[in-house]
């Protein structure tokens, strides 16, 4: 067995067991209910399931979402191109401390190294976000997509992907919305120029997969996050109801849906944002593509007003979207020592 580098290993009672028994897992959601041929009935049925599977869950999966497979392949195909090209040609799109767009290896969660390689994407091509996370600091920089020479179709293919990822975000949100008792529209005013991105992650195989993680367990700081993963699996949910790692055994064609720490604080903590963490495996490389559909960075997040009351009084002070953004991004490229910002911070 090769060496491996320390930075990459999980303290003891992070690392995953590997003979996971099956067990009960997320929710499987139909969203043919959408499709104008339904009746009202089969809307409020789907409503319902939604709800229950934001609250006890946080996560579930969707079929019949509409979703062309034909897009789906296509990313797939251009992500497969783009990680196979040398680190060389790779780092010519390399993100930085300037751009956190484009290409990165050596990503930090909770302080230890991910086995995994990333390339990141706004579904904007520019977009403003605050310049630092400092909450003084008023100055405002652009990002713009860095797009690597090859796979040339790349650039199509992510395009096309992320718009795919918007639409259906939207119709999540709305269903989201009317589960928690509030009018369909009534958190997409927060989503006007939002800076959502999107991500493509390759996870290499690994001789020691008992004691590094694809991804550290973390939770997702934006609203929704819609997830393609491929036929590996290894994205590990912790449940609910026992704190036990649960496999999210790949559907074909489904997408892994789920509320992030954004709708946490909306729902004054009904439904709360999951932690997750992916597992590697030593045979066989895994590709997913999440979609993180965030609030504009002007949004001040704080509890849905009409969900609080004198007996649900609000949980969270309003915090600014951009800056909490601004100061993951900071932390997941330094190792800093301390734990980056959580919604829990925020707490009254
Ligand atoms: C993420 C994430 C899971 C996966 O990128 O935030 O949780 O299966 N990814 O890659
Ligand atoms: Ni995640």
């Amino acid at each position: 067995m090769g060496e491996v580098d320390p930075a990459f290993i999980q303290a003891l009672e992070h690392q995953p067991k590997l003979d996971i028994t099956e067990a009960e897992g997320i929710p499987l959601i139909d969203l043919s209910p959408l499709n104008s041929s339904n009746t009202d009935a089969d809307l409020s049925n789907l409503v319902a399931e939604i709800g229950d599977a934001c609250k006890n869950w946080g996560f579930f999966q969707v079929i019949n979402h509409g979703v062309p497979s034909k897009c789906r392949e296509k990313i797939e195909s251009v992500a497969r191109k783009f990680f196979a090209l040398s680190k060389e040609e790779k780092k010519k799109v390399s993100k930085d401390q300037d751009n956190p767009l484009g290409y990165y290896d050596t990503e930090l969660t909770k302080n230890v190294r991910d086995w995994r390689e990333v390339f990141d994407f706004t579904l904007m091509n520019q977009v403003i976000i605050p310049a630092s996370p400092e909450p003084e600091d008023k100055e405002l920089k652009q990002l713009i997509n860095q797009w690597p020479e090859y796979p040339p179709e790349l650039r199509d293919a992510c395009e096309e992907y992320a718009a795919e990822m918007e639409k259906q975000a939207y119709k999540l949100l709305e269903l989201i919305a009317l589960s928690l008792g509030l009018p369909k529209t009534r958190l997409n005013g927060f989503f006007k120029d939002n800076n959502s991105y999107a991500r493509l992650n390759h996870y290499q195989p690994c001789h020691v997969p008992h004691l590094v993680l694809g991804l550290g367990r973390h939770k997702d700081g934006g609203a929704v996050t819609i997830l393609a993963q491929d036929d590996v699996g290894g994205l590990e949910v912790k449940r609910k109801t026992d704190g036990e790692w649960v496999l999210v055994k790949p559907t074909p064609n489904a997408f892994i849906v789920n509320v992030g720490d954004v709708i946490q604080v909306w729902s004054n903590d009904k439904y709360e944002s999951v932690e997750h963490r992916v597992m590697v495996n030593s045979e066989r490389e895994r590709f997913s593509f999440p979609f993180f559909f965030c609030p504009a960075h002007s949004t001040w997040v704080e509890p849905v007003e009409e969900l609080i009351n004198k007996d649900n009084p609000a949980k969270y002070k309003a915090y600014n979207w951009g800056k909490f953004y601004a100061n993951r991004r900071r932390s997941n490229i330094k190792k800093l020592g301390v734990e980056n910002i959580q919604i829990y911070h925020f707490r009254i």
